[in-house]
């Protein structure tokens, strides 16, 4: 249970909203082709359904650093040479979910509204990590185990063929 944004919002409040996302994801990207067209309608559908979501988008996994994809929210540092949360969650190749961003030793502030975050990768067929999905709050302690669930159910579809 967390407070956000003044409303209290818990795993279940989440999930329906993350089932609503879902389902309109689905329905847009269904005659949706290409990664860039389906990246950018994941993270607008997503920022206008979860109201906790003050910015959302996709870093590309590039050989030496990751390069700023479709996003939603404020305007986001472009490049990041496999540092902060998101290179730590493509190096992990795994999901990272940071409660408050000051405590996170080497955390990048795009915008320094933003208090909490959570990193999904994305993985190609192969299980290479090809972008990672980043979402942040202006509260701390707003991400937890529903967030990381949902995400990880909904972002795989960027890469989906119709
Ligand atoms: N805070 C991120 C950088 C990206 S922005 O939040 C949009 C990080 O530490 O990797």
């Amino acid at each position: 249970m967390h407070q956000v944004g003044g409303v209290v919002m818990n795993a279940k409040e989440k999930e329906v909203l993350y089932n609503k996302a879902h389902a309109e994801i689905k329905e847009r990207l269904h005659h949706t082709t290409g990664i860039i067209p389906r990246m950018a309608t994941v993270a607008a559908v997503l920022k206008n359904t979860l109201p906790y979501f003050f910015w959302c988008g996709f870093y590309f996994a590039e050989e030496d650093e990751l390069v700023i994809g479709p996003y939603q929210g404020t305007s986001a540092c472009a490049n990041i040479a496999y540092s902060g949360v998101c290179g730590a969650a493509a190096k992990k190749e795994e999901t990272v979910v940071v409660p408050d961003v000051h405590k996170f030793p080497g955390h990048i502030p795009c915008d320094d509204s933003s208090k909490s975050e959570i990193v999904v990768p994305v993985k190609d067929e192969e299980g290479r990590v090809i972008a990672v999905f980043d979402v942040d709050a202006t509260e701390v302690n707003v991400f937890d185990a529903a967030d990381k669930k949902f995400l990880e159910q909904i972002i795989p579809v960027v890469l989906e063929k119709e």
